[in-house]
């Protein structure tokens, strides 16, 4: 059956200004459209809403060396050892000392980051920091805050593609042109551009349990491979220790600068489950999930102790909003039932420390990309510095790259709009479109492909997946659930692969130690 593509039209006012297609509305790319708007014409395509991301719902702050007793280095070493040692040291480089600096500009702009009674920056604690780092606005409501007023200082030129999906990348001559969109009228559409940002986040709702926004499923990973662009570190999925657990149900982060401020982690006798790990209570994340893990699986319930933690209520309302909200008697028992889940994908579409992957005209920025900066597991509140300071340097890319595309001789390279043909071409039908529930896959995700894995399970998962042909299957024929369920399968064949490919454990990918009846080598 032939599909009917409208190519649409995008409005374009005087001279050719590099159009720029930036898909995702969280903070990476919203920034990154702050810094282009001036100069390009900027389109936002993002799948739900504006306030659909995970940038939005982020409790941690930003991670910045900006107290006058810390410094870019002793960012750069607790980056690294929460990593493994597994990042790209440029990478982090880059990222604690620009950071500051875009912090700052923030504030310039007039941002309010949350101070000291006498006035100064107020620095949080959170796990595997050496010291207080983290800046935060409005509490623990600091994803929303900055995202928000990132989105303030849009220009009213940008236009917003709303509720529209990227059902494929646009390539032609081995090059990134733009991206084929069903919107919401169900209607393909192909839009042209110049340069073309994935900031699409991670894939969190692979999983039972996440504090992922709904939206977040992995669709952006998804496009890439579709395309062949390069991924790395796949292996590496970040467990949170603490979402509110409820019946077997999470219901959102409870965020770590709650230890922080001196919550520690008990079971249902009060036990102290990480008095004997370094760092205790606030040890790397693996560490953290791992010790609750293997404690819930001895049949323990697992809690956050609050009874240390001064005004609990004034300094995390958004928790405390969370905990009313599904009646969680926390004022009497000072006790919130928690237990992990998928939080942060660390690996993603390969980056250079610009943004650029293997496909010429294609940037990835913020938790789609993989640019190194995280390692094997990423520091708390390094996410939210990264959207920053990878939008930023994407961005200054793009205007150098596209400027040179843009020059009167190579302008039809790239194609204008309703003129340009793509690769794309109609893909073999491929009826009936057979996929797993997604329930079902998160189920097979969270036991196999979760916090402690074995050869036996992963083979065995990739089995279970292989019956669904995922990778044959043309999204454009795909109805909007089913693109979500096949994205999430191409996914995680991607993590038991780079599972299988990793001969030790290493950060967030941790090995299981098998019995003597489960085979290594199935
Ligand atoms: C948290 O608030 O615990 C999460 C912060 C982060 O993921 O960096």
């Amino acid at each position: 059956m032939k599909q009917t593509i409208k190519k649409m039209s995008v409005s374009t006012s005087g001279s050719r200004r590099p159009r720029v297609i930036v898909v995702g509305a969280g903070l990476a790319g919203c920034y990154l459209a702050t810094r282009l708007q001036d100069c390009c014409q900027v389109i936002l395509v993002t799948k739900g809403t504006q306030q659909e991301s995970n940038s939005m719902l982020a409790q941690g702050g930003i991670a910045v060396a900006l107290d006058p007793g810390d410094s870019p280095q002793q960012h750069e070493q607790d980056t690294l050892a929460a990593g493994d040692h597994h990042n790209r040291k440029a990478a982090v480089a880059q990222l604690v000392t620009n950071g500051p600096v875009e912090v700052r500009r923030l504030i310039e702009a007039g941002m309010q980051f949350d101070r000291t009674a006498a006035g100064a920056l107020a620095f949080g604690l959170e796990g595997a920091h050496h010291r207080p780092r983290v800046v935060h606005a409005d509490g623990d409501q600091t994803g929303a805050a900055v995202t928000s007023f990132v989105q303030g200082q849009l220009a009213k030129t940008i236009q917003w593609h709303c509720q529209t999906t990227v059902v494929r990348l646009l390539t032609k001559q081995n090059r990134c042109i733009g991206v084929v969109v069903r919107g919401t009228s169900g209607q393909l559409q192909e839009l042209f551009a110049d340069a073309v940002v994935l900031a699409t986040g991670g894939l969190g709702n692979l999983y039972d349990f996440t504090t992922n926004d709904g939206t977040v499923t992995g669709d952006g990973l998804a496009l890439a491979l579709r395309a062949k662009v390069e991924l790395t570190d796949m292996a590496f999925v970040q467990f949170h220790p603490t979402l509110l657990s409820l019946q077997g149900k999470c219901y959102g982060l409870v965020t770590e600068a709650i230890r922080g401020a001196g919550a520690v982690l008990v079971d249902e006798q009060g036990t102290r489950i990480m008095a004997q790990v370094p760092q205790q209570d606030l040890a790397p994340r693996d560490v953290v999930a791992r010790h609750l893990a293997a404690w819930r699986a001895k049949g323990h319930q697992t809690y956050l102790d609050i009874r240390a933690v001064p005004d609990f209520e004034q300094h995390f309302i958004g928790v405390t909003a969370n905990l009313d909200a599904h009646q969680v008697p926390f004022r009497q028992t000072k006790l919130i039932p928690i237990q992990p889940g998928a939080h942060f994908m660390m690996g993603g579409i390969k980056a250079d420390l610009m943004g650029q992957t293997s496909l010429p005209g294609l940037w990835a920025i913020g938790e789609v990309a993989c640019n190194g900066v995280h390692g094997a597991n990423r520091l708390a509140s390094n996410s939210l510095l990264d959207c920053l300071v990878s939008g930023a340097k994407a961005a200054e890319n793009i205007i150098e790259v596209t400027c040179q595309l843009t020059s009167p001789t190579t302008e039809n390279v790239t194609g204008s709009i309703g003129v340009a043909t793509a690769d794309f071409a109609e893909a073999p039908q491929t009826e009936p479109v057979k996929l797993p529930e997604l329930a079902a896959l998160q189920h097979q995700a969270w036991t196999n492909l979760g916090i402690e894995r074995t050869h036996h399970q992963l083979h065995g998962f990739l089995r279970w997946l292989a019956q669904f042909d995922a990778d044959t299957l043309a999204p454009e024929k795909l109805t909007a659930d089913q693109n979500v369920i096949a994205n999430l399968c191409l996914c995680a064949a991607a993590i038991a692969q780079a599972a299988l490919a990793q001969s030790k454990s290493l950060g967030a990918h941790h090995w299981r130690e098998v019995d003597k009846n489960e085979s290594c080598a199935s």
